[in-house]
């Protein structure tokens, strides 16, 4: 009792002074979306309701680490701009959930908004709906509507329910996975989001056997978070396992997907996407930015996680998955400079006169030339000692930032004459970079100082050329950083 008391008084008194010292705070994003304080994690049941975007998120109201998780609230009208509102679920003691309300989506039940998500523990699936609005809501007298794993399943994991309609009733595919098998994502049908019977495994994959990972989601034994949705005449499959995000492209037919392409939603620092619809019925796809410090250095922050800009997702014309920034976030344009034909010269890394900035949207145009790596330099000092280096290496087929993984060899393979075509946000620590319409690689720059906003070019083993560029300042989306 003494204990609870001490703990709520120190928290109002640090509360007290953070929105100070988060505005302050040069690494935190000023037109990304991230809590007041404290961590979040995957984005959850993102929904158009009634004009209004609302977006739920993994959150712990207790401090800048993972634990105790509840889900967080905001709304926005353009995906961009955004208010917090209060907490949408928390843990009930004693019940289903009392260990954490982990992830889950929306689904309009005629009329009725529904958030589907994880109890645990264990993990059970539970559902909740809201009579006002999807301001507060109200669990389930019955939860869990799924108690356990199917009969005769070991599984690895039984969470992150991803929920649809398709003619007359529900259906419901479940993070999941078996030992020494794969990560894999269950099958099941509701005639009311209430009753569930479990049908197959929609699909199944193969665990990396070589792994020295630890945990079944480290080895490939557990997929987290599925998404599975139709896009043009095909139907998509995405999972987070292994600190990635694996897509499949395919076919579903009998209740039984069979996937014809893979790739990666993003080759850096983004897990646990979701997908929802937009209000033009674009395929819109979040994912949960983590941070790449240590978990002192997120505490004594106060805050840790943040959301990606909005992405729409397409199918190409090459049958690969078309990733591309939402049209909504150019409505943070500000001031336009314009470069044309630049050459990048073999050797030093070069500033680009005049372009500085922690708010911005690059557009780039490079041509490889002759060099073998070649790059933009983002967040760099006067000196150009600090800065993040977004690189291609053309032997590699590789775009990477400042500490590439062999895992990332092969993520981007240009054809003969095609050219580079970068968009970069870069928004204080977070940078999102589109390259060619096809891949996605998100990175975190924690610079030491403010000051350190340049951007270089550079290029090794040979001259490349930046055809074009266009740099727009970005204007924050709150005044304080507070993002509401
Ligand atoms: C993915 C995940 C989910 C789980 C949630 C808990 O990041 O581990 O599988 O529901 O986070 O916060």
């Amino acid at each position: 009792m003494r204990r609870r008391t001490f703990l709520s008084v120190s928290t109002a008194a640090a509360f007290g002074a953070e929105p100070r010292k988060q505005a302050a705070d040069h690494q935190r994003p000023k037109y990304h979306f991230l809590p007041a304080a404290n961590w979040m994690n995957d984005p959850n049941a993102p929904i158009f309701w009634k004009g209004k975007y609302h977006m739920f998120y993994q959150y712990n109201p207790n401090g800048a680490f993972w634990g105790t998780m509840h889900w967080g609230h905001a709304v926005s009208t353009d995906m961009i701009h955004w208010k917090h509102l209060p907490v949408a679920l928390a843990p009930t003691p004693g019940g289903t959930d009392k260990d954490g309300v982990f992830s889950g989506c929306a689904v309009d039940n005629n009329g009725a908004p529904t958030l589907i998500y994880t109890g645990t523990k264990p993990e059970v699936q539970c559902i909740a709906t809201s009579s006002d609005g999807l301001h507060t809501w109200k669990k389930h007298e019955g939860n869990p509507v799924i108690p356990r794993p199917p009969a005769g399943l070991a599984v690895t994991g039984f969470r992150d329910p991803c929920v649809w309609r398709e003619n007359d009733a529900w259906y419901m595919a479940l993070g999941s996975g078996f030992a020494g098998v794969g990560g894999a994502v269950l099958l099941y049908s509701s005639p009311d989001l209430i009753q569930w019977t479990y049908m197959h495994p929609l699909f199944t994959g193969i665990m990396d056997a070589k792994s020295t990972a630890k945990g079944p989601v480290g080895t490939g034994e557990m997929w987290e978070c599925p998404s599975f949705f139709p896009l043009g005449d095909k139907h998509v499959l995405f999972v987070s396992t292994q600190g990635g995000t694996p897509y499949f492209i395919g076919k579903y037919k009998d209740f039984r997907f069979e996937p014809e392409v893979q790739g990666h939603l993003d080759h850096g620092a983004y897990y646990a996407p979701i997908t929802q619809l937009d209000a033009q019925g674009r395929r819109i796809l979040w994912g949960w930015i983590p941070e790449r410090r240590s978990s002192q250095a997120q505490r004594t922050a106060g805050w840790s996680g943040v959301l990606s800009l909005p992405r729409v997702l397409s199918i190409r014309a090459d049958g690969r998955l078309g990733i591309d920034p939402a049209p909504q976030s150019r409505g943070l344009r500000q001031g336009r400079q314009n470069f044309l034909n630049i050459a990048i010269p073999d050797g030093k890394p070069a500033r680009i006169p005049g372009v500085s900035g922690d708010c911005l949207e690059l557009r780039a145009e490079i041509d490889p030339g002759d060099a073998d790596e070649y790059g933009i330099q983002l967040c760099c000092s006067a000196d150009l000692i600090d800065s993040t280096p977004i690189v291609h290496n053309r032997s590699l087929n590789r775009l990477s930032g400042a500490q590439p993984h062999a895992s990332q060899n092969g993520n981007l393979m240009l054809a003969e004459g095609e050219t580079l075509r970068l968009t970069i946000f870069v928004d204080c620590s977070v940078i999102e970079v589109f390259a060619n319409g096809r891949m996605c690689l998100t990175e975190r720059a924690y610079t030491a100082k403010p000051g350190n906003t340049g951007v270089a070019l550079y290029a090794k083993g040979g001259s490349a050329k930046l055809k074009s560029l266009q740099v727009f300042e970005m204007k924050p989306i709150s005044a304080d950083r507070m993002t509401t």
